[in-house]
């Protein structure tokens, strides 16, 4: 079984904090020699900062950023970085030679399902992320796909490949997701991993480094 692992992290939402991280403030403002810059320049260049990891951990998105972040996802961008992204993994897919359980990993939150509408709610980040009413939402049911990734899915599909998904999601929300994916297309999956909470109770340092790794694709792309 030759495993293809994609996190199709598709285009970050400006606003999806890692959890508990030590930044309050990405400081948009410059001391000097850095000359005025719009509004719209200074948060793409912050968009491009988080998206390249250079940003790894804020909790909140400049306020003079809710706006070019809701023109940019509401724009057509958005959906071309994210029809960019997923063609890239599917002509990679597309190169190898299928065999029987060859599997495709999505990560599914801001991927495959579509977080944004309850960043739209919240002023698109500039809100401190809050779990509580993010589970309520989640709890609905009501995510869209990711259009751009649904074709992608439905091409692996026919390539042969298995897919599995990965979500930062509780296994809590095991009912929820499955009913979720299904009803936003995604019809069929070889498996769906939900994280355990018993994880972040281990000292185990793979563990460790799994979460880690969790703060920024899983909960974050
Ligand atoms: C999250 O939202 C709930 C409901 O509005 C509120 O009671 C709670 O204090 C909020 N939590 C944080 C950490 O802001």
């Amino acid at each position: 079984m030759k495993l293809f692992v994609f996190f199709v992290a598709a285009v970050v939402l400006v606003a999806w904090p890692c959890h508990g991280a030590g930044y309050q403030r990405f400081p948009l403002r410059m001391k000097t020699g850095y000359g005025e810059r719009s509004s719209e320049v200074k948060c793409a260049s912050f968009r491009l900062a988080v998206e390249a990891h250079n940003i790894r951990a804020f909790k909140t998105i400049p306020e003079e950023c809710v706006e070019p972040t809701k023109d940019y996802i509401n724009g057509e961008q958005f959906r071309s970085d994210s029809k960019t992204v997923n063609q890239q993994a599917f002509f990679y897919a597309s190169e190898r030679e299928v065999h029987h359980n060859d599997i495709f990993i999505f990560g599914i939150d801001n991927t495959v399902l579509s977080n944004i509408p309850y960043y739209e709610k919240h002023g698109y980040g500039v809100e401190e992320f809050n779990e509580t009413l993010y589970d309520e939402w989640v709890n609905k049911g009501d995510a869209p796909a990711l259009p751009e990734t649904l074709k992608n899915y439905n091409k692996l599909l026919s390539l042969g490949f298995k897919i599995v998904f990965l979500s930062g999601r509780y296994l809590d929300k095991m009912a929820v997701t499955e009913a979720n994916l299904k009803k936003a297309g995604f019809h069929t999956w070889e498996q769906l991993i939900l994280k355990y909470v018993s994880f972040f109770l281990s000292i185990d340092i793979t563990y460790l480094s799994f979460i880690y790794n969790k703060c920024c694709w899983l909960t974050s792309h």
